[in-house]
This record gives structure tokens, sequence and C-alpha cells, in this order.
């Protein structure tokens, strides 16, 4: 089919003076562990990580623990299970790609560590595609066990479209629309793509303020060295 463009969505993210919106990425994160979590690792993040988004220390403690972990081996050479620790990566839904793919209709679904940097479009494309499933016009024939999403390339993906309205409880109330949760899952995963985005941009902003008084400085210095030479 033919290509069609990824609209420009508003998020709290965008723009020199953008922060990520932390209530926003907590819920994401909250679809992230509901829904998308069954078959997308995020293989770069650990569970202490959540404190950066504002989560407590017994909170990312109790969530860790919700995990079994496989360790070891032990003093005695076996390995164990235990509850997993906030230093513990995220836990993987498959051990490795073949089991992935079985599991998927053959199709990989790919890990979601960076996936807003990955993909063209970035956050944009990530809640586009989300929130792009619609029934195949007429005319398009699907292959098996395809869906058609307006954003994907080539319009049939293997993912069925994963959120659907209410999908997941918010704690603060939020109503869990799709387009909701979308947004609120795009914002946790660019976070997760680019965590260190805030205090990139801040250092930016004082460098350029910095510069822009020097320079002021070094003109005012420059006239009056100069001002008596005719
Ligand atoms: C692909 C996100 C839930 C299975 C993808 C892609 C993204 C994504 C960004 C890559 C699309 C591309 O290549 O451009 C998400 C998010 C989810 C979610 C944010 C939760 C809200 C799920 C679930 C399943 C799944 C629950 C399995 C039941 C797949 C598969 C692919 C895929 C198999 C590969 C599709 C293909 O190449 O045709 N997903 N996903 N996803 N996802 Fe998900």
């Amino acid at each position: 089919g033919e290509a069609i463009a990824i609209p420009d969505t508003r998020f709290s993210f965008d723009g020199i003076f953008g922060t990520y919106d932390r209530a926003s990425a907590q819920r994401g994160f909250q679809v992230y562990k509901e829904v998308c979590s069954a078959c997308h690792s995020m293989r770069l993040l650990s569970y202490r990580n959540l404190r950066e988004l504002g989560l407590t220390e017994q909170q990312v403690a109790a969530i860790a623990a919700q995990f079994t972990v496989v360790d070891g081996p032990n003093d005695e050479g076996q390995m164990f299970e235990r509850p997993g620790r906030p230093s513990d990566r995220f836990r993987r839904p498959f051990p490795n790609q073949q089991a992935a793919r079985a599991a998927n209709n053959g199709a990989y679904p790919v890990d979601l560590s960076v996936i807003t940097k990955a993909r063209l479009g970035g956050a944009d494309y990530v809640f586009a595609l989300l929130t792009g499933y619609q029934d195949p016009p007429a005319g398009v024939t699907m292959m098996d066990g395809m869906n058609y999403n307006r954003y994907f390339p080539g319009h049939q993906i293997a993912m069925a479209a994963p959120l659907n309205p209410d999908q997941v409880e918010y704690a603060d109330g939020t109503p869990a629309t799709v387009e909701q949760m979308a947004r609120d899952v795009t914002t946790f995963l660019a976070w997760a793509a680019e965590p260190e985005l805030e205090q990139r941009r801040a250092m930016g902003v004082k460098v350029i303020l910095f510069l822009t008084i020097l320079g002021g400085l070094a003109y005012a210095v420059k006239r009056k060295v100069w001002a008596d030479v005719h």
C-alpha cells in the first residue's frame, strides 16, 4: 500500500523545555506490565530504574517481588528461584527468539527498551501504531493471522491490537481509553529509551545562557579596550 504520513502527536517531552509527564509515564509502566510484557521484553531496564519515574523504594521492591527470578548456581551448584529484587532486569516473556516466534505465529515481538529511537517517526510512530488498527479497506486481502494497521509499513502486522478500552484499571482514576493508554505507554517507552533527555536539555539551556552572557561580556570589554583608539 501507499505510505501514510505519521501524525504529529503532542507529548509532554516535545521541544527544548519538554519533560516527561511522570504520572503518564507511571501509568504507561502499568500498561507495559499488564499488557505489552506478555510478549515484549525490555532487557535494558531494571526495576530500580522505576525510581526515576517517582516510584518509592517500597513500590519498586513490591513490583520486583511480583516476579520470580532464576538465580544461581548456589554453593551446591544448583540453580534456584527467588522473588525479584530491584536490581534485577525486567523479566523477559520468552527465553529466546525461537520461543517468542513460536508463540507469535512466526513474528518476533521486538524488545521495547529503545523502540522510540529505533523506529522512524519515534514516539509519534509508536502512538500511531497503537491507535492505528482498523478493518482492512475493501479489496485488501489479509494474510493469515495478520491485522490491518494504518501506520505499520505494509499495513499487515502480526501483532493484534494490544489495547482495547478499559484494558487496564488506573489507580488514579484516569479513564483507560485506547488513546490514553497509548499516550501513557508511549511516554513510558520514550523515557525508557532516553532517560537522560531532561538533564541533557537542561545542560544545553545552561550552556547557551553561559555563552550568551560570556559573549556579551567579551563585547563590552572589547568596546572598552578599543574606546580610545581613533
Ligand atoms: C511488534 C509495541 C503488545 C506482539 C510491535 C512493535 C511495537 C510494539 C512498537 C514494532 C512494530 C514495528 O516493527 O514497526 C507494543 C506495545 C504493546 C504491545 C506498546 C502494549 C501496549 C503486544 C502483545 C503481543 C505483541 C501483547 C503478543 C500477544 C507483537 C509482535 C510484533 C509486535 C508479534 C511483530 C509484528 C510484525 O512484525 O508483524 N509491538 N506491543 N505485542 N508486537 Fe507488540
